[in-house]
């Protein structure tokens, strides 16, 4: 990764990474993904390098937990859910749309860097049912025409 990293994780995980106790391995995880949108391999090398927890280990969490990505993201991140309620409502054609527009396959970023989209289970708000997230927001009950409009506001 072509960044200055190191400085980076000073200033923003130092102290998540000085307070390291067994247990704080996913808080960590999570703040360097906060922080660079996903998780490089030499940021885990600096996080196990930092707290001593053996990179296998790391790796192990990482590649468990799908909160966690390894691969670079866009600046907008679509979870579009495929949840039972979601599926029975629409998801398969709601994802058409959305490839359709973005030109990209799931986990793709779009040429222009704005969007990466994938696919998850349940959001957790099924009554909205289909729903996807952008973000932090939240946008339910679509439509092709809703998606084409959420998608043109970004
Ligand atoms: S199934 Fe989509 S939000 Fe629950």
């Amino acid at each position: 990764m072509n960044c200055n990293c190191a400085e980076k994780l000073k200033q923003k995980l130092e102290p998540f990474l000085k307070n390291y106790t067994e247990g704080s391995l996913i808080p960590i995880l999570q703040k360097a993904q906060e922080v660079y949108g996903w998780l490089p391999d030499d940021v885990l090398e600096h996080i196990a390098r930092k707290t001593g927890v053996k990179p296998a280990k790391i790796i192990g969490v990482v590649s468990f937990y799908t909160q966690f990505r390894t691969k670079p993201v866009g600046k907008n991140l679509i979870l579009l859910c495929q949840g039972t309620a979601c599926h029975v409502n629409g998801s398969a054609e709601i994802e058409r749309v959305i490839r359709d527009i973005l030109k990209t396959e799931e986990g793709g970023i779009t040429e222009d860097g704005k969007f990466t989209y994938n696919n998850v289970a349940c959001l957790g708000c099924c009554s909205l049912a289909p729903a996807m997230m952008i973000g932090a927001r939240t946008f339910g009950k679509l439509t092709r025409e809703s998606v084409v409009e959420i998608l043109n506001e970004y």
